[in-house]
């Protein structure tokens, strides 16, 4: 089985900011997470590289904008692998081969006769690359997303007959999962139900895209070009360039993974366009909310911009990942606060899952030899652990099926709860003082010790590394979900058993699997 999911095309006018960062991530835990469940997975990202924004960004900047993309979407390259992003494919859509397949795309499209001249008048968001449908009356109307001024344009434009797929598109969009979540599908719908109006695809005098065939003066409108990205990144590196070839390369993918501002583009703009060129549609959209920070929208003029480089230094990827993808619900929008991210991270990881197997590992290692301790009862699969662990189990996998991060990390946290108070409860260190009692407490430590196992199993899709750490304090074998290399996905399903870990195997010594975290100063 296979599953092609995305991230957008990042417009590679500027550096990457905590959005991109926020929904790249997301993507990511989703990519490993299919991995280690055995499916073949194909995660696309890269970036957007066309239009009058960047264009009008080199120029300010003294470079070429083939010069400025150059450098920008390395910084992009250089921050996902900084991150430890697992994406298979990183396309640019300034790469020749993107305008090879843009040219035949639109030809299909132009031969199914959607393509028509018209006159484009209206105001224009060039920080959106989109026409605002509906400007407040005022003489000098704003961007309601930039705040910045919209520009009147008057062009003669060609057109995409999106009108006619009205019908199209309306049954697509009822179609149960296609949008989500449920209030974004809300959004389309009454969008949709105003009624679709064609929409330009080229644009005139503006020498940054890819020139329209047959249509001199034109270059394609940055966002047919760059939603096509999605289907160039799909070949393989030195394949010709053909259309069709996409089909047996991943195509159609089962997720776009967008935030809430390019909804529009993704779940009407785009599946219109791949009806008229006769190519199948993608299964499913889900439009993330917005990050603030500290309650104030974060722009380069509020001063308040998390630049994800900083953070990756100071936090570290696991204490960002946890706090994104715990505390905010996936698809509304999330504020960013560093105490309280601060404050989970220590509860969450140090504390509540660190410190649970760091102590439980130290007991083991004092009373029974530094190995893990004879199982007993603690490895039958009926021991109230084996049970706290299978319900995780089928949570942490229905979470992330469902793109519910939070039921995921809540699951994960339940058992680590469970396991604490377990152990609480069981009190080995007062038990361990009755010789009579030892073969009572090598089972609990053992069901203990198997927990924090199955914690660090659960771990590996949402953090890699964290979980990596752990098994390594149990002395297993870390899991690859990067894509790459040599294990057996299934290695990851088998271990979602309960027993796995070996009576007599040697425990490393312990050492803390989480850093707290102790940030003096404002991020
Ligand atoms: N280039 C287009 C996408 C083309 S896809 C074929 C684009 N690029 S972008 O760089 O401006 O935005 C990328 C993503 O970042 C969008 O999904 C947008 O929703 C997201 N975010 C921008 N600011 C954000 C926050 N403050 N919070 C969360 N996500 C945000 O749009």
């Amino acid at each position: 089985m296979s599953y092609t999911l995305t991230t957008p095309l990042y417009y590679a006018n500027d550096r990457a900011h905590l959005g991109s960062t926020y929904t790249t991530l997301a993507c990511d835990a989703i990519a490993r997470h299919r991995r280690l469940r055995g499916e073949r997975v194909t995660f696309i990202t890269g970036c957007d590289e066309h239009g009058q924004k960047i264009q009008r960004t080199a120029e300010a900047a003294g470079f070429s904008p083939q010069a400025h993309c150059d450098a920008v979407s390395e910084g992009y390259r250089a921050l996902w692998s900084r991150w430890q992003i697992s994406h298979d494919r990183f396309i640019r859509t300034s790469d020749p081969r993107h305008r090879l397949l843009v040219e035949q795309f639109f030809a299909r499209v132009e031969a199914s006769g959607d393509v028509l001249e018209g006159r484009q008048q209206g105001w224009y968001c060039v920080a959106c690359e989109e026409f605002k449908d509906d400007p407040h009356e005022s003489e000098d109307p704003e961007c309601p997303i930039h705040r910045r001024p919209l520009e009147w344009r008057d062009e003669l434009n060609l057109f995409f007959r999106l009108s006619r797929y009205q019908q199209a598109i309306e049954e697509l969009i009822r179609r149960p999962g296609f949008i989500t979540p449920a209030s974004r599908r809300r959004e389309v719908e009454n969008f949709v139900a105003q009624g679709l109006r064609d929409f330009s695809i080229s644009r005139v005098d503006l020498p940054w895209g890819i020139p329209v065939p047959g249509h001199a003066g034109h270059t394609f409108y940055v966002w047919f070009d760059a939603l096509l990205g999605y289907l160039t990144a799909l070949l393989e590196p030195d394949e010709p360039v053909l259309l069709d070839t996409i089909l047996q390369r991943g195509w159609p993918a089962q997720l776009h993974v967008i935030g809430k501002d390019i909804l529009r583009f993704h779940a009407v703009y785009w599946p219109a366009m791949l009806l008229s060129a006769g190519l199948p549609l993608p299964e499913r959209v889900f439009g993330h909310g917005f990050l603030t920070r500290e309650g104030q929208k974060m722009g380069k003029s509020l001063g308040n911009v998390l630049d994800p480089e900083l953070l990756l230094e100071r936090c570290g990827r696991d204490a960002v990942r946890w706090y994104l993808l715990r505390d905010i619900p996936f698809g509304d929008d999330g504020d960013f606060q560093q105490q309280r991210f601060t404050d989970l991270v220590n509860s969450d990881l140090a504390n509540t899952i660190g410190n649970l197997l760091n102590r439980t590992s130290s007991m083991a290692r004092k009373w029974f030899a530094a190995a893990v301790p004879p199982a007993g009862a603690g490895g039958d699969d009926r021991h109230p652990l084996a049970q706290a662990a299978n319900q995780a189990a089928e949570a942490v996998n229905g979470g992330l099926e469902g793109l519910d991060f939070r039921a995921a990390a809540e699951a994960i946290l339940q058992l680590a709860n469970t396991a604490n108070g377990y152990l609480n409860d069981q009190a080995p260190w007062k038990a361990m003082k009755q010789p009579a009692q030892e073969a009572a407490v090598a089972a609990d430590l053992y069901a203990v010790l198997e927990a924090s196992r199955w914690l660090a199993v659960l771990l590996a899709p949402l953090l890699p590394e964290l979980s990596a750490r752990m098994l390594a304090q149990l002395g297993q074998e870390p899991f690859n979900s990067s894509g790459h290399g040599e294990q057996q996905p299934s290695d990851w399903v088998v271990a979602l058993r309960w027993g796995v870990l070996a009576s007599g195997a040697p425990l490393p010594d312990p050492e803390p699997v989480m850093q707290r975290l102790e940030l003096d100063a404002p991020l």
